[in-house]
């Protein structure tokens, strides 16, 4: 294994500049146009809002409630308090924020994108006919009035990411009171983008219509925003990333590196899509080990048996985690990355609003995906040769995710998103008629499942940060942004070549 040590991975700076100009043509990849008739494909039925009964259904529901008393505690939730299907101001819970301590911090590199999302509008603005567009399949429109939030929904999401979704953003707003600009914007919650690029470009056209989603690929230009599980998925039981996030840094203690299962490990549902199912075949069996140890992950067992087995921070106990994406980008990825354990990251196709800026062999370990049960082996091979070095690819995914990725820096980019939205909006925002303002009480007391009211309750902002939010980095120069580019491929090719030698003399 002598042969790797004299190429150190993390030696990004000494990548000679004419490969950059070389692999230029790499970007004409990037900013080729694909025309997409997915927008166009997407459901134009159910286009009359039915806000009024949804609304009432999921955010005003039959609450019991008693009238208020008292006027203690006013910040959290109490659902024993007050009449709850209404939102009012009684609980002085503060719409504006007096003094705050100035934050000197830039916001970490990755909120740069938030400029490249917002680029498609910088010169028009959006226009009220734009917007409008995005309803064909939004499945809320959210408005901020005067620092108040009020929701108007149009169709149900799965499950419950809509409504964490919504959660956040009133969190948000809690967070930094009478801080957020006045908009209206409109969510998509599935799990693909749907806005094509190219399809509104032109000389006549409004411009892509503003749809704000999880996640985009290179083909489209949705808004990335933060997935609802920062504040729970409690139809599996994944609790509020802030409590995570602690349980798995408390977790990584536990188990030393060195002491890890000395393999790579997955555990999820490989029945979603046909790159997840030929993963099966990598699993160690009697005829091959490709040091993968992977598990399937019975949702529906796992419920019944109150999820017992599937606690996130008990799955650092491998040298190596894969991440493969499902269906689209998967909400595993960032815990999958906090582990300690370097993440061999299977080429994805989706990206969500932090992944952009993530580097192979500096943040993870990069696995082709036409071929994946061969790289594995080499990673791993690599990696149980070269421990430092591995540790330290682990130990910058995992720093990454800890120090850059926790809820304070999740609602900094949240408020320079939707502040920088704002600032496009060339018309009045106004609430519409039948919205429904949004408050916790309303929102939380009136769940039906407790562990939404509880995730709700645990992830509830109580108090008006006492501090700015970090300041926003300017957008990326056009030439840093092909060299950030470049160098990546460019370190997936070094990649390549390595595992090319390492099979050619084993053979
Ligand atoms: C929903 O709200 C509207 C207006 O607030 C009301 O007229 C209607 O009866 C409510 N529907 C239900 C099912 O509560
Ligand atoms: C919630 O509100 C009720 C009624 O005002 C009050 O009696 C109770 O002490 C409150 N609970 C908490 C935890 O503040
Ligand atoms: C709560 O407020 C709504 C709207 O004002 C009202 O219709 C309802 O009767 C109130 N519920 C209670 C228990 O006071
Ligand atoms: C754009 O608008 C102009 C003026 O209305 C019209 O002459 C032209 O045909 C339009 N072009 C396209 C591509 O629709
Ligand atoms: C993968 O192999 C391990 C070890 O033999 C086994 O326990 C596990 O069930 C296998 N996974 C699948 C999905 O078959
Ligand atoms: C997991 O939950 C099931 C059902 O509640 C219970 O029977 C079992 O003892 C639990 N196992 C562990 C390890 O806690």
């Amino acid at each position: 294994m002598q042969k790797f040590k004299k190429k150190h991975p993390l030696v990004l700076r000494h990548v000679p500049v004419t490969l950059y100009t070389c692999l230029l043509f790499f970007l004409i990849l990037f900013t080729a146009v694909f025309i997409s008739s997915l927008w166009s494909t997407l459901s134009t039925t159910n286009t009359k809002p039915t806000t009024k009964t949804v609304a009432n259904q999921t955010l005003v529901a039959n609450a019991p409630s008693r009238e208020e008393t008292t006027k203690q505690s006013p910040t959290l939730l109490n659902c024993s308090r007050g009449n709850q299907t209404t939102c009012s101001n009684k609980y002085n819970y503060p719409t504006t924020t007096s003094e705050t301590e100035k934050n000197e911090a830039t916001c970490p590199e990755y909120f740069r994108w938030i400029h490249e999302d917002l680029k498609p509008w910088k010169e028009k603005g959006i226009s009220r006919e734009t917007l409008e567009m995005a309803k064909k399949t939004a499945h809320f429109r959210l408005v901020v009035k005067n620092g108040k939030g009020y929701v108007e929904i149009y169709r149900e999401s799965i499950q419950t990411r809509s409504v964490f979704t919504i959660w956040g953003i009133l969190q948000l707003l809690r967070r930094y009171p009478g801080k957020v600009g006045d908009m209206e914007m409109m969510f998509d919650c599935n799990d693909k983008p749907v806005v094509p690029v190219g399809l509104y470009d032109g000389p006549n056209v409004t411009g892509p219509p503003p749809v704000f989603g999880y996640c985009v690929d290179r083909w489209t230009r949705d808004i990335v925003f933060p997935d609802w599980s920062f504040w729970g998925w409690p139809e599996i039981n994944i609790r509020p990333w802030e409590h995570v996030l602690k349980e798995i840094k408390e977790g990584n203690k536990k188990v030393k590196w060195k002491d890890r299962e000395p393999y790579a490990y997955w555990k999820g549902n490989p029945y979603t899509t046909p790159t997840r199912l030929d993963f099966l075949s990598c699993n160690v069996s009697t005829d091959h080990d490709w040091n993968l140890r992977l598990y399937t992950q019975d949702w529906i067992k796992e419920s019944e048996q109150g999820f017992n087995h599937s606690n996130l921070a008990d799955q650092c106990t491998y040298r190596y985690k894969v991440y493969i994406e499902g269906y689209a980008w998967s909400v595993s990825e960032k815990y999958i990355l906090a582990c300690d354990s370097p993440t061999l990251f299977v080429k994805p196709r989706y990206y969500d609003f932090f992944t952009r800026s993530l580097q192979p062999l500096q943040h993870y370990w990069p696995i082709k995906e036409n071929d994946k049960c061969k790289p594995i082996k080499h990673a791993v091979d690599w990696g149980n040769n070269n421990n430092q070095k591995v540790q330290e690819i682990g130990k910058a995914g995992s720093n990454f995710i800890h120090e850059e990725l926790n809820m304070d820096y999740i609602y900094d980019y949240m408020f320079h998103l939707l502040n920088e939205y704002a600032k496009l909006i060339k018309f009045e925002p106004r609430v519409p008629e039948g919205a429904v303002e949004l408050c916790p009480e309303s929102m939380a007391c009136t769940r039906s499942y407790s562990k939404e009211k509880e995730f709700m309750s645990q992830s509830m902002v109580n108090e008006p940060s006492t501090k700015d939010p970090c300041s926003l980095p300017p957008p990326f120069e056009p030439m840093s942004l092909r060299i950030f580019y470049a160098t990546k491929q460019n370190l997936i090719n070094r990649v390549e070549r390595w595992e090319n030698e390492y099979w050619k003399n084993s053979e």
